[in-house]
This record gives C-alpha cells, structure tokens and sequence, in this order.
C-alpha cells in the first residue's frame, strides 16, 4: 500500500492511497518507464528483458491499479551461481522515500530464494549514500569494492562512458 500526503497547501492537506503490486516488467511497460533513465537505458533494459524469457534474469515491477510501474530492478542469475544479483533498482522519483524500494528488494529476495539460491547481492555507487543506507537498513553487509563501468547519455543526448566505483554488499536469506 503506497501513502501519498500533498502538504502543498497547509489548508487543503490530501492522503491518497494507491494499493500496489509487484509483477514481472513486461516490454509493453516501456514507455511508462521514461522515469527511470534515458533512452538508451530503456534500450537496455529491452534487451534484458529479452534475457528475462530466457530465464536468465528476473525483472520486476512495483505496479498501481492503473498498471504504471513506480519501481523496477532486475535480478541477475549469470553473474554468480550461488546469489541473485540485485541491479538497475529505480523508484519513480516522485514517490521515493514511501517504503516502495524496501517493497522491491523483498519481492527480489523471493525470487531468489524460489530458485533455490541462499543470497543476495549488489553493487552500489560510492558516491550514493542514500541507496546504501537504505540497503544496510535491509541487512546488506558491505564485503569488498570494485570499478563498474557502463555507457550513459546525458542530457544533450551524447553518450559518455561512466566510470565509477561500487560497493559490494550482500545479504544471506
Ligand atoms: C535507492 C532507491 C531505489 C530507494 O527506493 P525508495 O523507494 O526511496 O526506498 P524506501 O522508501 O524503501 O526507503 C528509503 C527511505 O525512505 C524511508 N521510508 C520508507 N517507507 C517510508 C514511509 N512509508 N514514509 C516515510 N518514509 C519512508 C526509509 O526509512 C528510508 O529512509 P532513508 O532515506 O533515511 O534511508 C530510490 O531512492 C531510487 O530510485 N534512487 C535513484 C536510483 C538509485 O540510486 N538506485 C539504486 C542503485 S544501487
């Protein structure tokens, strides 16, 4: 259940709840996923969803009644055959910070554990602190650090390689 307070106007305070679900994203959910990245980034994530038919990643979306994915993260079964590895995890922008990432991670951990697989990990930026306190909040312990690299477009529409350092974390279910 996703609470939405609009204290916009101290007078006229609105609570709206939205009932929401977690399914697998589907490629016809595409083109309300702008909200996660750019053009190239849902390129990608096409391309995984390909993968995602194979059985070879889960992809998950954060649903309403409407059928807009608010929240989508991939889990990947490739890279380790022993953990689900937790990627690409987005919440619409406008509706972080209501519990809907919290909401993802279990759903993805459930996955996992339905395959038969006791652990779950990821990497996560450095330089974004928020993501990773929300991770150790979940139970997600810090084992080594590692360089990740991967193409971006930026705003003016040119692609740049993004070069980065990341946290590993993982979490036994
Ligand atoms: C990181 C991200 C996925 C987390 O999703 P989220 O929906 O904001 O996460 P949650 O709401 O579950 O938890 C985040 C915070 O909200 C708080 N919160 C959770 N439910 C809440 C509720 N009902 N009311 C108020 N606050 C709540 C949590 O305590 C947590 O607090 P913190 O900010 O002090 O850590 C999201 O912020 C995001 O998309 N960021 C941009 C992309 C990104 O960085 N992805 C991660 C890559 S590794």
């Amino acid at each position: 259940m996703l609470t939405v307070v609009n204290t916009a106007h101290e007078s006229t305070d609105v609570t709206v709840v939205i009932p929401v679900s977690v399914r697998d994203l589907l490629p016809r959910d595409l083109p309300t996923c702008t909200w996660s990245g750019s053009a190239t980034h849902l390129r990608h994530v096409e391309r995984e969803l390909a993968r995602a038919a194979a059985g070879e990643v889960d992809y998950l979306a954060i649903y309403t009644p409407v059928d807009l994915p608010v929240a989508i993260g991939g889990i990947d079964y490739q890279v380790s055959e022993e953990a689900g590895t937790l990627w690409q995890f987005a919440v619409l922008p406008a509706l972080q910070s209501r519990g809907l990432g919290t909401l993802l991670v279990r759903a993805a951990e459930q996955r996992i554990s339905n395959r038969g697989l006791h652990r779950a990990q990821l990497a996560v930026e450095e330089n974004n602190p928020r993501a990773r306190a929300l991770y150790e909040r979940l139970d997600y312990v810090a084992y080594g650090r590692e360089p990740h690299a991967w193409d971006e477009e930026g705003p003016d529409g040119l692609t740049r390689r993004h070069e980065t350092m990341c946290v590993l974390m993982r979490r036994d279910l």
